[in-house]
Parts: structure tokens; sequence; C-alpha cells
């Protein structure tokens, strides 16, 4: 059983009496979630889409069986979950002499680095490769520009047959990606309506390439459908969800001046759930000069690394602290350790992850850092679904008590706007503008 763990979620800076008073907000809410959901706003909380992708991806991942590699091009929303997932669930890919999952390898492009392209272009076999290009909007120009250099290596190698190897993932009528999917014939899978990036992993998104891995994504959905259910069937039982309790110390932690929030992921397994998280909480919180920054954390690792700053440096961290519950041992240490060493002959080495999770959970307490556990069952796919379904409905719920929309990010268009404008896009003179203004600023430069 998950469980989430409070007995250090306050202190004396952190008063329960406020996170009560927000938790009873519930009501208020649970009228606002019954709206938005019958809306079709939260079609990340309904899974209502879950028949149509059960019904559409099977004959795909059997498409993809064929090739032994999947390069997956997608950013942000629609790449990280699938990264996580892939670390946590697939982890044969990064072993040495991979032959795991018949020997199936991914290839996440989430950035534009010129180098990275042109190395899997000249290494990947295109015979052997199936590319999946990943947009919501359909239109994101690192995810198009990538596409359109796919779609040159393909087809140089393959003529026509470069459509049998791209797949598509976009939205169902609208957007660029889909116009090519209709011009060319090539297979696609919808992203619903209203389902944002950082809310589509348990989508196609992220489930094609899951599935390609040998991951078994029916299991995520059942775990995120174990949390979503009970708030989607009776709006009312809001009062006592995970994801509510959750919201209302996050959004007292902001009342009362703490501006970080630590993402310490204790299952080393789960590690890439930090930069999911990352996004999921950034990109849907950081509105009108509101918000708590997130910090993605692994344990032990960053014992070594910025655990320092958590404990001692500025007080305004607190931290959501990832544990699981079954551990695989690992080896199990000789009997035969020097002398100093012994006590931990013949203990198992999941003895350190144990101790280590408990060591720094004190510690974090012990300088006042308000720690909210989240004990996950184990390390499953099931595990995997569910956590990803409280931090996405907790985020949601903190960013209505916050009085934000957090589904939303305009923040971040005007970085892309001006891009668009320095490339020479059509229909951006603003930004035109904007941009042969701030050039004009002589730079201050000093050589090193
Ligand atoms: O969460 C979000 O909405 C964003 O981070 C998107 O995932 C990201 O910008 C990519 O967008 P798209 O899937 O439309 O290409």
């Amino acid at each position: 059983m998950s469980y989430l763990e409070w007995s250090r979620a306050c202190t004396a800076r952190v008063r329960e009496s406020h996170v009560q008073s927000l938790a009873a907000r519930a009501q208020e809410l649970s009228l606002r979630l019954a709206k938005e959901v019958d809306a079709g706003l939260l079609p990340f909380l309904r899974m209502g889409y879950v028949e149509t992708l059960k019904r559409d991806m099977p004959r795909l991942v059997e498409k993809t069986r064929q090739y032994k590699h999947m390069l997956v091009l997608g950013i942000g929303g629609s790449a990280l979950g699938t990264r996580a997932m892939q670390k946590a669930f697939a982890r044969e890919v990064d072993m040495p002499g991979h032959g795991g999952h018949e020997g199936k390898q991914i290839w996440i492009a989430d950035n534009v680095c010129p180098t990275t392209l042109g190395d899997w272009f000249g290494l990947l076999d295109p015979q052997r490769t199936v590319v999946v290009t990943i947009s919501k909007s359909g239109g994101t120009i690192e995810t198009i520009s990538q596409y359109f250099l796919a779609r040159e290596w393909l087809q140089k190698a393959l003529g026509e047959a470069w459509k049998d190897h791209m797949i598509v993932v976009t939205d169902e009528a609208k957007g660029f990606l889909r116009e090519e999917a209709r011009a060319h014939g090539l297979d696609a899978l919808e992203v619903p309506d209203n389902l944002g990036g950082r809310y589509s992993a348990l989508s196609a998104v992220g489930l094609l390439p899951a599935a390609f891995l040998g991951i078994d994504w029916e299991a995520l959905l059942e775990g995120a459908a174990s949390l979503a259910r009970p708030l989607v069937d009776n709006q009312a039982s809001l009062a006592t969800h995970p994801s509510m309790a959750l919201a209302s110390w996050a959004k007292a932690l902001e009342d009362y001046g703490y501006t970080d929030l630590i993402f310490f992921c204790y299952e080393p397994l789960f590690a890439m759930y930090g930069p999911w998280f990352a996004q999921l909480w950034a990109e849907s919180l950081g509105k009108e000069g509101l918000g708590t920054m997130p910090i993605p954390a692994t344990g032990v690792t960053d014992q070594h690394s910025v655990n320092q700053m958590f404990l001692d440096g500025i007080r305004n961290k607190a931290c959501l602290f990832v544990t699981s519950e079954k551990h695989n041992a690992g080896p199990t240490f000789p009997d035969n350790l020097p002398k100093g060493w012994e006590f931990l002959s013949g203990k198992p080495f999941s003895c350190l992850i144990e101790a280590e999770s408990l060591g720094t959970r004190m510690a974090l307490s012990m300088h006042d850092v308000p720690l909210v556990q989240i004990c996950l069952d184990d390390a499953s796919e099931k595990s995997g679904g569910k956590l990803m379904m409280l931090l996405e409905i907790a985020t949601v719920l903190t960013g209505w008590l916050m009085g934000i929309n957090p589904l939303d990010q305009p923040a971040v268009e005007l970085g892309k706007r001006l891009a668009n404008a320095r490339l020479g896009k059509p229909g951006y003179e603003d930004e035109e503008k904007l941009l042969a203004h701030y050039l004009k600023t002589a730079e201050v430069r000093q050589d090193f």
C-alpha cells in the first residue's frame, strides 16, 4: 500500500492550523472539479481517452516491434515522462551488453543539439529505426525542425518507404503535424483536447514509447486510475484525497515564505521523475510572481552534492521525499570484510539506501525543513502511474488554491516568439522590433 507520511510536514513556522484551513476549501474546489471534469478540461484526470488509446495503440505497438531503435522527437512534456518511465521500467536499455526486451533501444531528442542529432543520423540504421514525432500543438519549432531533418534522413535512405518509419502523436484535428500525417498518410495517435504536454505522460505521448520498450503500460494506467477514479466518480471525496492534502500543504508553505520545494527521490530507479515533476510544477505554478521553485534531487547521490545547501542554506526550502517500501535486496556483503567494516557483513546492499534515506529525512527535519514523505509500495509501473497521477492532481489543486491557472504557460511563449522572429518566421514583426532594440545595447564583454 502506498501512503503519505505527515508527521514532519509542519514546523513551528508552518502551522498545521493553516494547512487545515486550506484543506477546508475542499468542498469549494470539489465543485470546480466537477465542472471542469464535465467540461472536458481535465482529461488527464478523467482518462476518457484510454478507450481510444487501447483501441488504436496495439496496432502501432505491433508495427514498431520490427524495429530495433525508436528515435523520439519531442520536448518538454512530450519527452520528460518518456524518459522517466524508460529509466524506471526499461533499465536494461542502459545496461552493458543490452539484450533486454528484444534489444530495443530508444533515443529521445528533446533538445536542438546539432552534434547529437548529427551523431544519431550517422550511427542509426534507418532500416531498423522508427521515428516517433510527438507534439500536442504540432507546431513546436524544436520538434518540427527535427522532424524535417529526420524525414530527409529517412527519405534519402529509404525513398517512399520513409512513411512506414514515421509515426506522429499529435492533436486529433489541428496543427502542422496533423496536416503532415494526413498529407503523407502517416500512422498517427492522438493527444486528446485539453491534454497539455506536462499532463500527458500517461497518454500515447509516453505510452507508445513505453510499450515499445516492453514496459507494462496498462499497469501504469491502472495505477493512475486508482487515484483518479474516486475523484471522477465522486468529487466530494476530494476532502480526503491525498492530492488535496498535498496541495493545502504546498500552498501553506508559500504563505509562510517558502520559495523552494525539493523533490528528493530516494527510489533511485525513479530519479528521472524529478525532472518530470520539476517541469510539471514549475510550468504549472510559476505565475504572476507566485509559486515555489521545484528542485529535483536524487538520493543518495545528492547527499554528496546539494544537500548541504538544503540543510543549512537559506531557510526557504520544503521537501517532498519519495521512497519505496519494497526494494530489491541487491548483492550481499561478504563475510570477510576488513576491520572496521564488519558491520556490513551479511547485509544486503539495499541496507544503505534504507539507512541513508532515514538519515537524510531526519537531518532535514532536524534542520526544520518541512517534509512530506511519499511512500510508494514498490518501484513497479503501477506505483509509477500512481505517483504521476498524485502529483498531477496535487499540482492543479495547488494552482487553484493559489488563484492561478495551472494549465497554461503564457510566460514561456515570449522567448519562443522572439526565437521565431530571429529565424525570420513571418508574422512576428513586433518581436522583430523588440529584437532590434535589444541587440542595439552594446555588449559589455570580459574575456577569460
Ligand atoms: O507542458 C507543456 O505544455 C509544454 O512543456 C509542452 O509539452 C512543450 O512545450 C512541447 O509542446 P508540444 O507537445 O505542443 O510540442
